[in-house]
């Protein structure tokens, strides 16, 4: 079939805000039993499903213009559903009319690229973190300026992103007034509070109520282990370091659960799939949680670190499974302390240091107050709101 070629195509098309940019154009659409494939005019071909491709028309009547949601439900076209006709339009869309309803669908190059589900348009897709050790975050640490990430949004989503591969940063030459550790958090979004606070204060203080607010070692550990979703960005801003101790240690957790995956399967296994207990109470709260070390997604890929020793409760797991966690929770916490995964920095006045608190375990050494302050102010953003921020930044830029 010849197609007609429009020069007034456009190669980007918003839908729901976002715009689809596309090279690629659709050079000829077959339809099989269950599927339409599409060749496009670079050789590549792509297949999707009559019922998905139903479910996912973006009409007015199947998706609401004001809200961007779906109105149309599947249920309510037979699974069976197939084209009665496909073909390419003038402006190089591929339209479907339904042998059903008699629906006509027009699906826009770019969007259909986006959303392909052949297993390698979705490998290609697929988040790929970039794991550190000690030697590579020592030359790659991603470092910004406090003023240019508040007042240029180019440089807001470069250190978003950094943020998201490395899970570190440090941003450097922050006012040391307290609370700005709220503006530069709110660059995001929303603050997560919690029992700590909107922010918290990390000092030595009578009646602490937590590990972090005495001059005690921290081993490396996630916050808020104790809760079902733990917050996801970390925030600490050095207002006062005075003291003599205190350096920060940071380990990139998925990199000691690679390792671990890759040198000691029956470690692996046991931190995957046993759970640990971790319990904090507080006069008015009692927060309890049991989740394993390193959680994993259906396609065994790593997604999470859970650990904090202060705060661990009783084992409560199956009696044939002790042995075994209790041997992976050592071989976890022994490597945690290697100092070939570890990165060593002591913050000064006026540095943030920001990390994903669901990879990157952190720690302190003991410090002394003899020789003067140490206080940091610190709070917690979501990981839906890192994500969601990128996108929108990068709608716009
Ligand atoms: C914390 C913490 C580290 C520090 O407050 O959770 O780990 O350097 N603080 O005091
Ligand atoms: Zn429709
Ligand atoms: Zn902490």
């Amino acid at each position: 079939m010849q197609i007609p070629v429009d020069t007034t195509a456009n190669s980007s098309t918003v839908i729901g805000f976002t715009p689809y940019k596309t090279a690629l154009f659709p050079l000829s659409v077959s339809c099989d039993a269950n599927t339409i494939n599409v060749t496009w005019d670079n050789g590549d071909t792509s297949l999707f499903h009559y019922i998905w491709l139903r479910d996912n028309c973006q009409c007015a009547k199947c998706v609401s213009t004001l809200t961007r949601e779906q109105l149309f439900e599947i249920c309510d076209v037979p699974l069976s559903i197939k084209a009665t006709k496909a073909w390419i339009n003038a402006q190089r869309r591929i339209m479907i009319e339904w042998d059903f309803d008699q629906h006509i669908s027009e699906y826009f190059p770019g969007w259909l690229q986006a959303h392909c589900y052949s297993d390698s348009a979705r490998l290609k897709r697929q988040f790929k973190p970039q794991t550190w050790n000690s030697s590579d975050i020592e030359t790659r640490l991603p470092q910004y300026q406090y003023n240019d990430v508040i007042w240029n949004d180019n440089t807001l989503l470069s250190w978003l992103k950094d943020l998201r591969s490395f899970g570190i940063s440090l941003i450097e030459n922050v006012d040391t007034t307290p609370d700005t550790v709220a503006k530069v958090a709110e660059r995001i979004s929303f603050i997560r509070q919690t029992n700590f606070g909107r922010l918290f204060d990390v000092k030595a203080k009578p009646n602490a109520n937590s590990a972090a607010y005495t001059t005690l070692r921290l081993p490396l550990h996630t916050d808020l282990p104790t809760r079902e979703l733990q917050p996801g960005l970390q925030f600490l801003h050095c207002l006062v370091n005075d003291a003599t101790g205190g350096e920060s240690i940071l380990v990139d957790g998925f990199k000691i659960a690679e390792h671990i995956r890759q040198h000691q399967p029956q470690a692996y296994l046991a931190l995957t799939q046993y759970p640990l207990s971790f319990y904090n109470k507080d006069a008015d709260s009692d927060y309890r949680f049991d989740g394993p070390v390193i959680a994993t997604n259906s396609r065994g890929a790593i997604t999470e670190i859970r650990m904090a020793n202060f705060l661990r409760g009783p084992l409560a797991i199956a009696p044939e499974q002790v042995m075994d966690l209790y041997a992976g929770y050592q071989l976890f916490i022994e490597l945690t302390r290697d100092s070939r995964f570890q990165f060593l920095h002591r913050l000064s006045a006026g540095e943030l240091i920001v990390f994903d608190n669901r990879r990157v375990l952190h720690s302190r050494n003991a410090f002394d107050l003899k020789q003067g302050a140490r206080h940091l102010q610190g709070c917690y953003v979501d990981t839906d709101e890192l994500t969601s921020r990128i996108r929108v930044l990068e709608r716009a830029l």
